[in-house]
């Protein structure tokens, strides 16, 4: 158990809801590991708290936060530096402070992006299609472009959030996307809908999975369940499957060298996945 002193750092993570957040866990389970002083604490903030809580971490000089649903756009409101990266993907998860400025990172797609590295799979060179057009879809999008992809594909129930979101890349990074299936088969398929979830446990973002074949990697960004039936049917096919879990761990592995400056490395990585998560 970590001691807590009058010494002990702050860190915690604000959200509406904020209990079920595996954050806390994982960060004091890694300051412990590491013998740094810090303590990470959960904290419920209504949307029109927001703002004082956030003037609440400057009085109290609290170190760095988390910022999870619904506050990830809204908080760039209130604090005073925002990364060149936060503002390109257009919200904040990640707040530090230092002597009193408030500065604002995202750590969500380059997490996605490095759970992928850690767990062997490369974007290089790739054919990426990527499913669904929600919060998540744009920034994990851009992400992939800027590491190296051959071609991206995003498609979404609703096609105009879809081409919304290839008009936005195009207008920033003067790349093309896709928005309905034109190859016979993709080298990463990546799901960033909510189909698979909670309450739809039982449903499938696509019908059709005939792009995927034994060399597709398929990357679910849902973690809970562990297997999505997507990932169920994709294996049936004989893809490789990964789940949200790395990405939720490396987005704090990132947001956690940016609070305390330590680096947490792929062995660590390793270690959380198994023994706090159990996978
Ligand atoms: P957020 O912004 O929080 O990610 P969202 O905007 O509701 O949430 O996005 C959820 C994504 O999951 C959307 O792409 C949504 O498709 P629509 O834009 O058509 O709503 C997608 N989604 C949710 N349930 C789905 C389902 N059963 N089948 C296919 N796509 C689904």
């Amino acid at each position: 158990m970590i001691e807590i002193s009058a010494k002990t750092k702050q860190l915690g993570i604000i959200g509406y809801p904020v209990e079920h957040s595996f954050s806390p866990k994982m960060h004091n389970y890694i300051s412990e590991k590491l013998g740094n002083d810090y303590v990470y604490c959960g904290w419920e903030v209504t949307p029109d708290r927001l703002e004082a809580a956030v003037n609440g971490m400057r009085a109290l000089n609290i170190r760095g936060i988390n910022v999870t649903a619904p506050h990830k756009i809204e908080v760039m409101k209130y604090i005073d530096k925002i990364s060149d990266n936060a503002a390109l993907l257009g919200s904040v998860n990640t707040v530090v402070n230092e002597n009193g400025v408030l500065t604002g990172y995202n750590t969500d797609a380059d997490g996605f992006c490095m759970s992928l590295e850690y767990e062997g799979i490369s974007l290089k060179d790739k054919d990426v299609l990527v499913i669904g057009a929600g919060g998540v879809s744009r920034p994990a999008c851009i992400k992939m472009l800027q590491r190296g992809i051959k071609s991206l594909t995003v498609i979404n129930r609703t096609r105009s959030k879809a081409e919304k979101i290839a008009g936005d890349i195009k207008n920033i990074m003067d790349k093309d996307v896709c928005t309905d299936i034109r190859k016979s088969r993709y080298d990463i398929v990546v799901n960033t809908t909510s189909a698979g979830m909670e309450p739809q446990e039982n449903v499938c973002p696509v019908e059709n999975m005939d792009f995927i074949d034994k060399d597709t990697v398929v990357a679910d960004m849902i973690y809970n369940p562990p297997k999505t039936l997507f990932m169920k049917k994709a294996e049936e096919r004989g893809a490789k499957t990964v789940n949200g879990l790395g990405m939720l761990i490396c987005q704090g592995i990132i947001a956690y060298k940016l609070f305390t400056g330590s680096d947490v490395g792929r062995d660590m990585y390793k270690i959380i996945k198994q023994e706090l998560f159990l996978q």
